[in-house]
């Protein structure tokens, strides 16, 4: 039986809801689980919008079938083909051999990879070129790594609607509704809107803020991604949030204590802090990096503008969860915070050492205080040390609140984008004998970030 809905008179959604898969990716918990849209035009030709994950396949195929009503299908436009939302393109087009396949170059080369499949008489378009099918005209843009190298967007301006692929998506299923305004999006939806964003695409601010500026140039009235809601109002909302992610500019001036611990001391250390951190009238958030999910910790670690990771040294180490706390922010990107440490040894503490160094790895992360260690557990007098530490941090959530907010919003990212796939290579300068790892183009294809 289908589940669709109307996205305009003649755009219907036609995806699903995998609530039955806890980890998306393999990687990232979905306790609400998440959508997998997928959406059909019905203008003089037909067009089908990507298609879905392998989860809800069955839902989908009932949904085209009922959405076409005995129509063919014209064209398959093929946004991103990681396979959340290309796995059931093979069935498709053994489904519907009529319809051509309308992609750009690196989504035919992985079409062939991932369903050992040629499409015959596939479109191939590129960055600005532009398809009619009656009604609605579209042209292309090129998103690449947005979040994987051959991302497309496509842009209707006969209803002025984006189709964003991956970007503006969150998890989270749908739960009957399709639009943004039918939520209360700060209160229900943000938090998850940011893990999806930093866990799946941060470490792509400036590919993402490069797509930022090509639809600034757009008309868009409804935006139509891969995930979650559609946005057919207050779109600013996301894109203001998107804008700051991109740039790795903190949301909230304050704190959060991801923290690990095995036997508590640690934990003790990190709970008086916050709470004087709190009473310093400082926003404070905690994660219990053992028990929860990076993926959580993460995302706010994009929020707030100061972190304090809080870990105990294990096999002469770093605690093995805020290692991977620690190289998955180095993963993607996280920079311009600042933060402190606590490290615990009972008998040699290395893991503040080892913290430090991958904090290096990262750009414009400042230290704002020496390595606070203790030993098993606090010993009498450092809680009036921590109570200095934390008049330290405090004072800089707040005097920097403005300064900080100016100085962001004055930056732009430096480096030089490719031409011809849009890859951006970030640095003040580019070699001569640069090759884009992408397209392999030579150094004069790229040009200096606007
Ligand atoms: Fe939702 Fe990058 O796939």
């Amino acid at each position: 039986m289908y589940c669709v809905r109307n996205v305009t008179d003649d755009l219907i959604w036609i995806g699903g809801n995998d609530r039955q898969h806890p980890i998306f990716e393999a990687a990232h918990p979905v306790p609400r689980g998440v959508s997998y849209n997928s959406y059909l035009l019905l203008d003089e030709k037909t067009v089908l919008f990507d298609t879905v994950d392998r989860a809800i396949q069955t839902q989908f195929f009932e949904n085209l079938d009922h959405a076409l009503d005995g129509r063919k299908l014209d064209y398959i436009f093929v946004h991103h083909m990681e396979p959340d939302h290309a796995a059931t393109l093979g069935d498709l087009m053994l489904r519907h051999p009529e319809a051509r396949v309308v992609c750009n170059g690196k989504a035919i080369n992985m079409i062939r990879q991932f369903h050992a499949a040629d499409p015959k008489n596939a479109i191939l378009v590129g960055d600005g070129d532009t398809l009619s099918t009656g009604r609605h005209n579209f042209t292309f843009v090129s998103a690449p790594m947005v979040h994987w190298p051959e991302v497309v967007v496509s842009y209707d301006s006969t209803d002025k609607i984006l189709f964003s692929a991956d970007a503006f998506g969150t998890f989270g299923a749908l739960n009957g509704i399709l639009f943004a305004d039918e939520v209360d999006w700060e209160r229900d939806w943000l938090d998850e809107y940011r893990r999806y964003y930093t866990n799946i695409v941060g470490k792509y601010g400036p590919q993402v803020s490069a797509l930022l500026g090509k639809a600034a140039g757009l008309d868009i009235q409804t935006v139509c991604p891969l995930h979650g809601p559609v946005w057919r109002k207050d779109f600013s909302k996301i894109v203001a949030r998107y804008a700051k992610w991109a740039a790795y500019e903190p949301e909230v001036q304050g704190v959060v204590i991801p923290f690990a611990s095995i036997y508590g001391g640690t934990e003790t250390a990190a709970n008086i802090l916050a709470c004087r951190l709190a009473e310093l009238g400082v926003p404070v958030q905690m994660h219990d990096v053992s028990v929860t999910h990076y993926s959580y910790a993460l995302a706010d670690c994009f929020k707030y503008s100061h972190i304090v990771f809080a870990a105990p040294t294990y096999n002469n180490g770093l605690f093995d969860p805020m290692e991977h706390l620690l190289r998955d922010l180095v993963h993607h990107n996280l920079q311009n915070r600042k933060a402190a440490l606590i490290q615990n040894g009972s008998w040699a503490p290395a893991s503040g050492k080892i913290m430090a160094g991958l904090l290096e790895q990262m750009k414009d992360i400042e230290l704002l205080a020496p390595v606070f260690t203790l030993k098993s557990t606090l010993s009498p007098g450092q809680e009036k040390e921590l109570e200095e530490l934390a008049q330290a941090i405090a004072a800089s959530v707040k005097g920097s609140a403005a300064p900080a907010a100016r100085e962001q919003a004055a930056k732009k990212p430096k480096g030089f984008v490719c031409k011809i796939c849009g890859f951006i290579y970030e640095s003040d300068t580019l070699p001569e004998d640069y090759i884009c790892p992408i397209c392999h183009r030579p150094a004069s294809d790229f040009a200096p970030l606007e």
